[in-house]
């Protein structure tokens, strides 16, 4: 099963994603994830792309294409993979159905989550993620269930994104509409979108998806895992 997140900053892609992930056993990849990895070991790549990062702006499509053809050859995603903040341009998009069918293997489903601008901001504003796992939070909408300990892995530092910032958030819902938009008729030709209501809280988010997959995997084309 080869599916794809589609959604501007602070949809929810990354907290369904990790969802899925754990539900199917079939890898996240997040490009934004890789990147940020990149950036803490000072890399010369994450060197590359930090001040892009930091301001909002999106990194170049050789890097990114290059990194994602790398990600998906690895054995982790021989039954499959959900891609979280790519593709984000055409050329991403067309770069990676070309990968894909070289490989003799296509996207069976890309799931859209719809949110308005307000509520973006406000959940970027309010994110957080366990310091030592990763686990994503909010300090309104997803708290931890003892207050300052992750669920996860029960850490208690905890830290928040370089570019969660209100001024930064404005040129990534710009780089959203510019950019990443314009690929959704792409999908849509192919008959491979569903559109989800994201504005719902986190746990109706997640039943849609479930009865969206349910829908994608019922068809003939859809590879089963
Ligand atoms: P990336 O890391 O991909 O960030 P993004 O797309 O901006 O998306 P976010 O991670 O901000 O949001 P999300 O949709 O995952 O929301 P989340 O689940 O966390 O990219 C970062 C940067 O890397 C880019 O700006 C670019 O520079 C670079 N980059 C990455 N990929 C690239 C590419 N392919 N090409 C070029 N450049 C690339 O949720 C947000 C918060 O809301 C959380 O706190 C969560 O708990 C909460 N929440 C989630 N769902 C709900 C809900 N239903 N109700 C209430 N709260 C909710």
């Amino acid at each position: 099963m080869k599916l794809i997140f589609l959604g501007p900053p602070g949809a929810g892609k990354g907290t369904q994603a990790k969802r899925i992930e754990l539900l199917h056993g079939i890898p996240q990849i997040s490009t934004g994830d890789m990147l940020r990895a990149e950036v803490q070991a000072d890399s010369m790549l994450g060197q590359q792309v930090k001040r892009i990062m930091d301001l909002g702006g999106l990194v170049s499509d050789e890097i990114l294409v290059a990194m994602l053809g790398e990600r998906v050859d690895r054995p982790d995603c021989a039954r499959g993979f959900i891609l979280d903040g790519f593709p984000r341009t055409t050329v991403q998009a067309e770069a990676l159905d070309a990968m894909l069918s070289s490989r003799g293997s296509k996207i069976d489903a890309v799931l859209l989550l719809l949110v308005n601008e307000a509520a973006l901001t406000e959940r970027i504003a309010g994110r957080y993620s366990c310091a030592r796992c990763g686990a994503g939070y909010h300090d309104l909408y997803k708290q931890p269930h003892v207050a300052g300990v992750c669920d996860v892995c029960g850490s208690r530092e905890f830290s928040r994104r370089a570019d969660d910032k209100r001024e930064t958030v404005v040129t990534r819902l710009e780089a959203y509409r510019q950019d990443t938009a314009p690929i959704l008729p792409f999908y849509r030709a192919k008959g491979l979108v569903h559109d989800i209501d994201g504005m719902a809280n986190i746990d109706a988010v997640s039943v849609s998806i479930d009865k969206a997959l349910a829908k994608a995997e019922a068809s003939d084309t859809f590879a089963k895992i």
